[in-house]
């Protein structure tokens, strides 16, 4: 339970509060004005500060900012009589973390203060959000597909081959495409992006390789294309399956004598660019199809990297988070490191489909939208919150084979069943290598990689990297 401060002018209003925050087990005090609150405060260190705005003196709208400064770790919910929009625009700002209008209704007022409460300690975890890590370039994963991408890339980095890379939307293509250009002996040199998919045609080809003045309507002074401009550098020929044919044939050329023509030119020019391209599209089949020229696929792909779907390499998901969080409240300014469990556990079990990119979205929203340190299922977009409600872990648990039973990755199954034995064996690791068959530096690998943990605190632990204790 928790030391809860009520700061109101009202004494009736403190009172009936007070009795019903003590039945429900909490500790409370109260004062009047801001100046007796404020060292009650100092003194007993509330978890939760009920602040009103108009009091006598110092309103609570002006005290807030040095409230919150001197009680870093005080949840802090607003009251007052009045609607209006700028204090309670004021308020969030400055650090409240809900805003509750009188009379109080107590239902509301309950729920504020679970959800504050609940979003703390127990059940959350704080993650090691380095917050140096934000660059853009940076690609993490420990994931084996990913460790062999970037095997890959330190070896072909250095040599002028021509990379194809594939991908689901989403994967981090465009993030390797950059990682092999940064690692490159053209690193010094420009990185030009070409989308094949958002122009029309003659654009397109004016955007590739130039034109002279009078080319085409609105030519009105001679263009240099990106292949000029990315020279000594390396050009990104993002989404190539959607290249039309007859530019198909013009980028062959290219690939083949290193040459081309600006739009109305006749003499044609040269470039070293390197070149990478990548689609999120299955070109075998466009060639199959006769959508997709042969000898310009077997020309791009000397190289070829295919990244996986987020869902494929699950063991990633964490450093991801940590990753993407430190970037995202770095763009932000907040300082968000704390996710609730549950939300963790949707990010365990989602599968994912926008990949990285849908991650770093719903982190993104979910941070702006925070007004505490946690993220909670409350900030989660409904997609993702119907995967918590639908997949109930005790059904999963017992590994259930109803038909009507979600179906779940392997890697999900697996964490739910060792946990499961872990538990039915108070966490005796000798007993639950035999029930699940498996070394004892298997199950300390399985228990690392899906960050377990017994729900007591007096059983034997395992030693979690990925939480830090605090
Ligand atoms: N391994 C990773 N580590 C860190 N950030 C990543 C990683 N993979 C992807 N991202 C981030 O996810 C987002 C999407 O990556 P990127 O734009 O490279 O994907 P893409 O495959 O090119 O997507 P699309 O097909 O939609 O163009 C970017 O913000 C990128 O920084
Ligand atoms: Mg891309």
């Amino acid at each position: 339970m928790s030391r809860i401060l009520i700061i109101d002018d009202d004494i009736a209003s403190c009172k009936t509060l007070s009795l019903h925050l003590q039945s429900q087990g909490h500790e409370v005090y109260y004062e009047h004005d801001v100046e007796a609150g404020g060292q009650v405060a100092v003194e007993v260190k509330p978890q939760l500060l009920i602040l009103d705005i108009r009091l006598p003196g110092q309103s609570g709208l002006e005290a807030l900012p040095a409230l919150k400064k001197s009680l870093p770790n005080t949840h802090i919910i607003m009251i007052t009589a009045h609607h209006d929009m700028a204090s309670t625009i004021k308020a969030m700002q400055d650090g409240a973390e809900d805003y509750i209008h009188k009379p109080i209704d107590i239902h509301e007022l309950d729920e504020a203060i679970a959800r504050i409460l609940d979003d703390t300690r127990e059940q959350s975890r704080k993650l090691t959000v380095n917050n140096s890590k934000y660059d853009k370039s940076e690609m993490v994963g420990q994931s084996s597909q990913m460790r062999t991408i970037f095997k890959t890339i330190g070896l072909v980095a250095g040599s002028p081959a021509t990379v194809l890379i594939t991908g689901e939307s989403g994967t981090g293509k465009e993030l390797v495409a950059r990682a092999v250009h940064n690692n490159s002996a053209h690193a010094d040199g420009p990185f030009v992006v070409i989308n094949c998919a958002a122009l029309v045609e003659t654009l397109l080809e004016s955007d590739m390789f130039g034109h002279e003045k009078g080319a085409f309507t609105g030519a009105i002074a001679r263009q240099p294309g990106k292949f000029s401009l990315a020279n000594n550098g390396t050009i990104f020929l993002d989404e190539i399956g959607e290249l039309s044919i007859g530019m198909q044939a013009k980028l062959l050329r290219v690939l083949q004598n290193k040459e081309f023509t600006p739009l109305g030119g006749k003499k044609a020019l040269t470039t070293n660019a390197r070149i990478i391209a990548a689609t999120n599209v299955n070109l075998p089949e466009r060639v199959a199809e006769g959508r997709f020229r042969e000898d310009l696929y077997y020309r791009l792909q000397v190289v070829s990297i295919h990244i996986p779907p987020l869902r494929e390499r699950m063991e990633d998901i964490d450093l991801l988070i940590q990753t993407l969080l430190a970037r995202v409240n770095k763009e932000l300014h907040k300082h968000v490191d704390r996710i609730h469990n549950d939300v963790l556990d949707v990010f365990h079990r989602y599968p994912w489909h926008g990949n990285v990119r849908q991650l770093e979205n719903v982190l993104l929203k979910a941070v702006a939208l925070s007004s505490t340190n946690t993220i909670s299922m409350a900030l989660l977009p409904a997609e993702l919150a119907a995967t918590f409600a639908v997949a109930g872990t005790d059904a999963l648990a017992t590994g259930s084979d109803d038909a009507n039973a979600p179906l779940n990755s392997l890697h999900h199954m697996e964490k739910h069943h060792v946990l499961r034995v872990l538990d039915a064996v108070d966490w005796h690791k000798g007993h639950a290598c035999e029930i699940l068959k498996v070394s004892r530096p298997r199950l300390r690998r399985l228990i690392k990689e899906h960050h377990l943990a017994p729900a007591s605190a007096d059983l034997p632990g395992a030693v979690d990297d990925f939480v830090e204790a605090d």
